[in-house]
């Protein structure tokens, strides 16, 4: 199974030869499943997400897809009283989706707020109600790759200087830790990283991806990641726009250590995430 991961399309802030790029080698990636990380929009206006609408329609494959904090509307009453309004009307009505493929079960978590005891309000936050679904849905997980993508990141590599919040981030850690996720997508810093993080018996990699195609790059070009996956192993290719095309500048290849926890049953009346559809191609 192929997955692409893009992040941070930014329209309304985006460079329109860069997205009929990214359009075409997407296109041309033989993806299963094209996954966005977040903010697809700069200013969350209506034209933006028109723009971003036509953008996934144009795609081969489905796209899963959450929201980042610039999917929000800026410092006016549509922030408070309909601050997802029209996210969900032009991309997806689920901000917290659920897919599963046979080969992967994935959780999307919305980690944007409309406001956060902090000063920054592009900072994050999980709830303690997301990560009881997300643990009951992986509790009953049984394909062998188990992915979250939540657009603020949680490891940072240690070079890098953007101050990044995530309230209830390490109460996700945990959760990320007993539910045995193998994958984390995310955004948000528009840098292109992996990192991993070690349990006993269990990797997390922390997979980051660049901006795809916005204008607003810090310290790397535009880039996504493209994982391929098989049952035991997952190889992760992150490419960067060099010379007028999207070559991959690093290969990472994972081979899951074997499972020694066995997949349960839900009780009745736990409440798992529902599962959810993708956005489909038109
Ligand atoms: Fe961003
Ligand atoms: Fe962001």
């Amino acid at each position: 199974m192929i997955i692409a991961h893009i992040s941070d399309l930014h329209f309304g802030a985006c460079d329109n030869e860069i997205a009929d790029l990214l359009l075409t080698q997407l296109n041309d990636s033989g993806a299963d499943l094209i996954i966005a990380s977040g903010d697809i929009t700069q200013s969350a206006t209506e034209t933006e997400f028109i723009q971003a609408r036509a953008f996934f329609d144009r795609l081969k494959a489905p796209v899963f897809v959450i929201p980042g904090n610039h999917d929000l509307p800026g410092i006016d009453f549509r922030r408070f009283w309909h601050p997802f309004e029209r996210y969900k009307r032009h991309i997806a009505e689920d901000l917290n989706p659920v897919l599963q493929t046979g080969l992967s079960d994935i959780v999307g978590l919305n980690s944007a707020r409309m406001i956060l005891p902090h000063w920054n309000w592009a900072n994050g936050s999980i709830s303690a109600l997301q990560r009881r679904a997300m643990r009951n849905f992986f509790k009953a997980s049984h394909a062998p790759w188990r992915i979250l993508v939540v657009h603020h990141p949680l490891q940072s590599p240690k070079e890098f200087p953007l101050d990044i919040t995530v309230f209830n981030g390490q109460k996700l850690l945990k959760a990320i830790d007993e539910s045995r996720i193998d994958l984390v997508l995310a955004g948000h810093q528009h840098h292109a990283y992996i990192e991993s993080r070690n349990t006993p018996d269990h990797t997390t990699l922390f997979v980051s991806a660049s901006t795809a195609m916005s204008t607003r790059v810090r310290r790397q070009p535009n880039g996504f990641n493209i994982l391929h996956l098989s049952p035991d192993t997952a190889r992760i290719d992150q490419l960067r726009l060099e010379n007028g095309l999207f070559r991959v500048f690093s290969a990472l290849t994972h081979t899951k250590k074997p499972n020694k926890t066995q997949a349960s049953p839900l009780p009745a009346g736990t409440d798992a995430l529902p599962i959810s559809d993708p956005i489909m191609p038109h």
